[in-house]
């Protein structure tokens, strides 16, 4: 198989990132420039916002790339950008640069589908730690800000091909962690807040129902942004629905009078310059936390609960769980256990390939300048784009 070095580019929502990875497995270097601090006083990304901070920060971060790496413009043998799904003027940003840059240096260009990045950070890992335990059919969790999707990946002659076998009907699963903790006045990110704080909180406490989808309706999946479209394909569908657990949150901080606490923390909270774990910490009473890890604990267990069905039910042999949300403690633990009962190995990202990074989408590449699969200078970004 060739040697090849690929210059990655992402800009799909709120990091900056470029990478250098040599052959698909060896990580050379992985810069991310976070924009979390523009984006927390809105808590939640704010597109143009995200746009301008992409633009801010591209030369730098990619420069920074080729230099941790030890390369040079001229030395990278392909450049790598994500196509979608994601913000259209964020992902503009760095496919305006990729083009230019492949345009200059005469060097191919590869576009990236984000969702195949984050399952590709599992295979890097695995290739790059000789990993002889994959075996095909895979399953893929994608699970992040944007996305609740189940993948039934396959390889052929370094063609990947996808098959979606379900996803969710209303909030992704990070969606809603990031939802509840603007809601309880937590801040932003609320993934990673939520699951530092549940580890003192009684899971049990508080019991929530999440729903179960029998059938997968057509007409009833919202086509809006982000890839939301229903499968193509027939065959049983495990759909995922997080958007009435978030009502469930809100009904008990009513009902339960907690909403002048919220506004307490949260002024207390806007007057911390980065504010970490262990001031948040320090401004939740036991019901709060109690709160937070039963929400965790509901969501970590419909996530696990409904892809090891899809995965009894498809008949996998190895099961990936990538995205932002697989940075969750709770929910690889929680995975490392029920998978191993089922006796199927459970393989995730190291937790800072979960997050969005292009280390990833330079991975994703590597079949594809095998294959010579290489774009024109005309094409587009695609904010709604699906994983085939
Ligand atoms: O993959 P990602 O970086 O961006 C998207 O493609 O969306 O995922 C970001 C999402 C956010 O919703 C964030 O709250 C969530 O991943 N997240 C987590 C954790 N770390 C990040 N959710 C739960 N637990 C975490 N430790
Ligand atoms: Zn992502």
């Amino acid at each position: 198989m060739p040697d090849a070095l690929i210059l990655g580019i992402e800009s799909s929502c709120d990091e900056t990132g470029a990478a250098v990875v040599r052959s698909g497995q060896q990580i050379l270097s992985n810069v991310v420039a976070s924009q979390i601090a523009t984006h927390q006083p809105y808590g939640g990304v704010v597109p143009e916002l995200a746009s301008r901070e992409h633009l801010r920060a591209i030369v730098p971060v990619v420069r920074q790339a080729l230099a941790e790496a030890g390369q040079t413009y001229a030395s990278v043998d392909a450049i790598a950008v994500t196509q979608g799904p994601g913000l259209t003027g964020a992902l503009l940003v760095g496919i305006s640069f990729a083009k230019a840059l492949a345009f200059a240096l005469e060097k191919p260009l590869i576009a990236v589908n984000h969702l195949e990045g984050h399952i590709h950070a599992v295979l890097l890992e695995q290739r790059f730690s000789e990993n002889a335990d994959l075996h095909f059919p895979v399953l893929a969790l994608v699970v992040s800000g944007g996305h609740t999707h189940l993948y039934l990946a396959r390889v052929h002659e370094n063609l990947w091909t996808y098959r979606n076998i379900g996803h969710t009907r209303d909030d992704a699963a990070g969606e809603a962690f990031d939802k509840v903790a603007k809601l309880l006045g937590l801040g932003y990110p609320g993934g990673p807040i939520i699951d530092g704080l549940a580890l003192d909180g009684d899971p049990h406490a508080v019991k929530f129902q999440i729903a179960q989808i029998k059938h997968a309706n057509r007409r009833d999946y919202k086509q809006a942004d982000r890839g939301q479209v229903p499968p193509e394909e027939d065959g049983p569908h495990f759909d995922f629905s997080y958007s009435g657990i978030k009502t469930a949150v809100l009904r008990y901080v009513e009902t339960q009078n907690l909403k002048p606490a919220i506004e307490a923390r949260r002024q207390a909270l806007a007057g911390i310059e980065k504010a970490t774990l262990a001031d948040i910490r320090g401004l939740c009473d036991r019901q709060t936390l109690n709160l937070v890890a039963s929400f965790q604990w509901s969501m970590v267990n419909d996530l696990v609960a409904k892809t090891l069905a899809a995965a009894r039910e498809y008949d996998v042999r190895t099961l990936f769980v990538s995205g932002g949300v697989a940075a969750n403690r709770e929910l690889r633990t929680t995975f490392e256990r029920e998978a191993g009962m089922q006796g199927l190995p459970v393989f995730f990202p190291s937790r800072a390939l979960s997050t969005d990074n292009a280390a990833m989408i330079a991975a994703a590449a590597f079949p594809k300048f095998l294959r010579g699969e290489f774009v024109a200078m005309d094409f587009c970004a695609e904010a709604g784009m699906a994983l085939r």
